[in-house]
């Protein structure tokens, strides 16, 4: 993984991210009890085993719905969405997600769908007692046991979720359901390289040996002192950025399997530095299709906004052909691929948006496979930790996010909450 940057860095960010760098590394700064995630890499390696003997059983089925929403659903639909192909045949289950919104018509035709399918589920909760995934495990759960009567239903599910507290762990001991622990001092956003992320990557038949190994070299690589860190540099950028007053980073991708890491990567620096009054607005933007309606903005907007851009070097792709009828003027490509193509569309387009006052840094990685879908996990899980610090906020928690969560559960008559 290469950075290229396509803006001044100050050396004053540089040295302010290496400190924050050492605060992460000493496990002393803000929400240091959730610092588990740095470890993830290397403890989870020697569990996949016990997560692929789970997965087993669930991938017999037609299909496999996991049930979760934020950290406990971006990570693994992030990594799905990038390795997953939608035209090609895959012998596993087929994947479905319930859960990540309140939407009834999206239930109603999942229940519809899986009414006559022999289905399992995943069901992913921390606290195990979030409105979204609670209500979508219910109505998955009593289809089952319609169908199966308890015992057998009870087959078809694993609950991921905490060791010991919220009504999650104990539906899964009471019931019977194949389980696993998302550690204490793992947060939700950063929960993706845990049996969160894990047990549904076995389910799909990813690799997830290769996911946790691109992840370690990442580990190894960003533990490095310098200046050249790539983590240092990537918060020095957007740091000093954010205090020049670019308010906004979009992340870019050029590649339709990168959709998700965007979202994820949103959740992650989102709900991890937006507090205190503080916080770059994470955006996404994917080109060249967005180039056709967000381009006029960004290039001759308000210039609050840097661009952060995810650049693929290989990948399978058609070529085009030279005709011998031009009629669409296409020779004066022929011989180049769709790729390469998209390449210089993204080149010409960086050029482009930092004439017009858009500075932009471009992490290169080599392709899209389990790999480097985790070095990038790692990468900017850690990032972020260092980028929080820079702000002066806990990256770790997220007091906001309960405040829509109250109001709702007053207006629903949700006993405690009048
Ligand atoms: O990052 C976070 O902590 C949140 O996005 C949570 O993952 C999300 O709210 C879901 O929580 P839970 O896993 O407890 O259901």
């Amino acid at each position: 993984m290469q950075l290229e940057l396509n803006s001044e860095l100050s050396n004053e960010w540089i040295q302010k991210s290496k400190s924050a760098k050492a605060e992460l590394e000493g496990r002393n700064g803000a929400g240091k009890e959730f610092l588990g995630w740095l470890d993830l890499p290397e403890k989870e390696s020697t569990r996949v085993q016990d997560y692929l003997h789970i997965a087993a059983r669930l991938q017999q089925l037609d299909a496999v719905v996991m049930v979760g929403i934020g950290g406990s659903y971006l990570g693994f639909k992030c990594l799905y969405e990038a390795i997953h192909s939608p035209f090609k045949n895959s012998t596993g289950p087929q994947i479905l997600f319930a859960g990540h919104s309140l939407d009834g018509q999206y239930h109603k035709d999942l229940l519809d769908y899986l009414a006559d399918r022999d289905f399992g589920v995943v069901v992913i909760s921390k606290s195990g007692t979030t409105t979204e995934p609670a209500i979508a495990f219910r109505l998955l759960w009593s289809l089952l046991q319609n169908k199966h009567g308890g015992k057998e239903a009870a087959q078809r599910v694993c609950a991921i979720t905490d060791g010991n507290r919220g009504t999650l762990r104990q539906s899964a001991d009471s019931l019977g359901f194949a389980s696993a622990v998302i550690p204490d001092d793992v947060g939700g956003r950063f929960s993706v390289l845990s049996p969160v992320g894990l047990i549904p990557a076995a389910i799909a038949g990813l690799d997830v040996y290769s996911l946790l190994q691109g992840a370690l070299e990442m580990s190894d690589l960003l533990k490095r002192p310098g200046d050249d860190n790539p983590a240092v540099l990537y918060s020095a950028y957007r740091s000093g950025l954010y205090a020049s007053g670019k308010k906004i980073e979009i992340m870019v991708y050029y590649q339709a399997a990168f959709q998700y890491l965007a979202e994820w990567w949103k959740q992650l620096f989102g709900e991890s530095e937006g507090k205190n009054g503080k916080g770059i607005f994470p955006a996404s933007a994917g080109f060249t299709t967005d180039l056709h309606s967000l381009g006029q903005w960004i290039q001759e907007s308000e210039r609050t906004i840097f661009q952060t851009i995810l650049d693929v070097e290989q990948s399978e792709s058609p070529v085009i052909e030279q005709q011998e009828n031009d009629g669409d003027g296409l020779n004066y490509l022929a011989g180049r691929s769709m790729h390469d193509v998209n390449r210089v569309a993204l080149q010409a387009t960086q050029k482009a948006h930092n004439a017009g006052g858009v500075p932009s840094l471009r992490i290169v990685i080599p392709e899209v496979d389990e790999f480097n879908v985790g070095r990038l996990f790692y990468f900017f899980e850690y990032a972020c930790g260092i980028s929080a610090y820079c702000l002066g906020v806990n990256p770790f928690d997220q007091p906001g996010v309960e405040a829509y969560k109250n109001t709702m559960f007053q207006m629903l008559g949700k006993p405690g909450h009048s």
